[in-house]
């Protein structure tokens, strides 16, 4: 794979195949690959047409624990155990929402904001619908802020007068209005309340550092448009969740 490594902008524009005709600006919604990328895909969609009992049975197990060993030493997960693959963010919110649905008590409150991604709020909303373990609550975190204290100081308000909060999906990145959340702080105000959280990171990796450890949120979830990777960090322990309180 070429070296690429800490390069921006104009200066890695030859890794890839957009068109130079035109100015993108989107890259948010979907991503293009660089070119090793796209030529490594190829060399492994090659491998399965050439064998595919092969490739289902052995070769893409094997590759998967070695993407998802890749992932998390992007991410500061320790353990790759912890990391799987998901078809997209989404996905990933859906299926923390609905593990930690298992272990809740009925009518817990699950909070989303109201700068939260709209698939994101529709999943939260449907899972409330058919789960029945959720009510919807939404925090107000419309801009703008003195500095990130400001936000940490709504959630914490927020809490304080809202008890019944077990669950808070947090956006690493918001979406589109791209604020760069202090996730680590809201976190550790989520806990002193005894709330889950499950960070929204669809479009951290790869524009801001993650270390989902020091995070220390209960799911991770985001997305490499680059790279079409999709992941989700569990480490739940003793929350509102598991206790039941
Ligand atoms: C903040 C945020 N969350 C979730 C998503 C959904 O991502 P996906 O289409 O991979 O499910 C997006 C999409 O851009 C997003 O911006």
């Amino acid at each position: 794979m070429a070296e690429t490594g800490g390069l921006f902008g104009a200066e890695i524009r030859d890794e890839f195949q957009l068109s130079k005709e035109l100015v993108h600006l989107n890259h948010g919604s979907f991503g293009s690959v660089p070119r090793s990328v796209y030529e490594a895909r190829l060399e492994r969609m090659k491998e399965l047409e050439i064998c595919p009992d092969d490739w289902f049975r052995y070769n893409f197990v094997l590759l998967v624990t070695k993407g998802s060993e890749t992932v998390s030493k992007l991410i500061g997960s320790s353990s790759s155990e912890n990391v799987v693959f998901v078809e997209n963010a989404t996905g990933g919110i859906t299926a923390a929402l609905r593990s930690l649905g298992l272990k809740m008590q009925s009518k817990a409150g699950l909070l989303v904001t109201g700068l939260s991604y709209e698939a994101i709020r529709h999943t939260a909303h449907k899972v409330c619908e058919i789960e029945g373990h959720f009510v919807l609550h939404t925090i107000n975190l419309d801009p703008p802020y003195k500095d990130k204290f400001e936000v940490v100081q709504r959630y914490r308000d927020y809490l304080s007068s809202h008890s019944d909060v077990h669950v808070a999906i947090v956006d690493h990145i918001t979406s589109p209005s791209t604020l760069l959340l202090p996730v680590k702080e809201i976190v550790s105000v989520c806990h002193e309340f005894g709330v889950a959280v499950i960070i929204d990171g669809a479009h951290a990796p790869g524009q801001v550092e993650i270390n989902v450890e020091d995070i220390n949120a209960e799911f991770y979830t985001g997305k490499s448009c680059s790279f079409f990777l999709y992941f989700i960090v569990n480490y739940v322990f003793g929350l509102k969740v598991i206790s039941g309180t």
